[in-house]
């Protein structure tokens, strides 16, 4: 993957920075982002060195302590704008039931109903588009959080993180089954080639998991965000392979959610009641950063899915 295409006038700095054999670091702290999408490009760029890289930026610029300051910048302007839109007080009483009512009232948009019934063939192919961001490297932003686990809920994210990348089996990693997909369906299944083209609604909620994964403060909260994921996957992911069906998709790109209906039927429990029952046991004062994550991961789908349907209906 290439740097990505600047968005504004901090992210055409940075990368440019990224590719340069004379970057000037100086001028990328001292630039301020343009609006939401410029800071979220460049956050995602940032975090991305931490990942697989750019082919056209040095591998060592990963501890560039400039680009860890900048990013530290960013990032704590979109926690705190994700504070700022959680609510202010969370459900009382048992943890499980109050996770599994929480999400459950939790009312919005669907992108997996309109799939479902009434997605043509290019919306589908947008929709995975988008997706590929996150699935091509799937449950990567969770696994930086294992290091900052104990015993307990250590093992328990093991179980399921296991499972994500395919039970040892190089052909069954949940990436792949998505990259082998997108390529049956004649898009590019290299990992992130479309970058260029989603909007903010996809960066935030990719920068959401990295931001939570990386920053051990904030366990509770990657935590509750893949409860919360897990959650709302299995329903929606049958929903979604009928209506790739109903549209003559490549079986590939069905098996991908056929395989998530009964995955993240095993995976919700246990995310909810073993990952997250064993982090609060330890831990319990993390209990409203479950929740800020699991809302943050509600909250940012519909912001991505409010985005697609108004485009989709324009
Ligand atoms: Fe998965
Ligand atoms: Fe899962």
């Amino acid at each position: 993957m290439l740097t990505p295409k600047g968005r504004g006038s901090l992210s055409e700095v940075v990368f440019s920075s990224l590719r340069s054999s004379t970057p000037d670091w100086r001028a990328a702290l001292n630039t301020l982002a343009d609006d939401d999408e410029d800071l979220q490009i460049t956050l995602w760029a940032l975090y991305e060195l931490h990942y697989q890289g750019f082919e056209d930026a040095d591998d060592r610029l990963e501890w560039q302590p400039e680009l860890i300051e900048l990013r530290r910048s960013l990032e704590s302007s979109f926690e705190n704008s994700l504070r700022d839109r959680a609510p202010s007080s969370w459900p009382d009483g048992e943890f499980a039931d109050a996770l599994f009512t929480f999400v459950e009232e939790h009312d919005g948009p669907s992108l997996a109903a309109f799939v479902h019934k009434d997605a043509d063939h290019e919306q589908a192919l947008d929709l995975l588009r988008m997706r590929s961001i996150y699935h091509l490297k799937e449950s990567d932003p969770t696994a930086w959080v294992v290091p900052r686990l104990t015993t307990r809920t250590k093992a328990a994210l093991m179980e399921l993180q296991f499972d994500e990348y395919g039970g040892g089996d190089p052909n069954r990693l949940h990436s792949e089954l998505f990259a082998r997909g997108m390529d049956r369906c004649g898009l590019r299944a290299e990992y992130g080639a479309y970058i260029d083209d989603v909007p903010v609604e996809v960066l935030e909620e990719n920068n959401a998991m990295s931001l939570f994964g990386l920053n051990r403060r904030l366990r509770g909260a990657s935590l509750g965000h893949l409860a919360a994921f897990e959650m709302t996957s299995s329903i929606p992911s049958r929903r979604i392979a009928q209506g790739l069906t109903r549209l003559g998709l490549p079986a590939e790109m069905i098996e991908y959610y056929t395989e998530h209906v009964e995955a993240d039927a095993v995976h919700e429990q246990l995310a909810v009641r073993t990952i997250c029952g064993a982090l609060l046991d330890e831990s319990p004062h993390l209990r409203d950063d479950v929740f800020f994550g699991a809302f943050t991961c509600l909250d940012l789908e519909d912001r991505f899915a409010h985005r697609m349907l108004a485009e989709w209906a324009a």
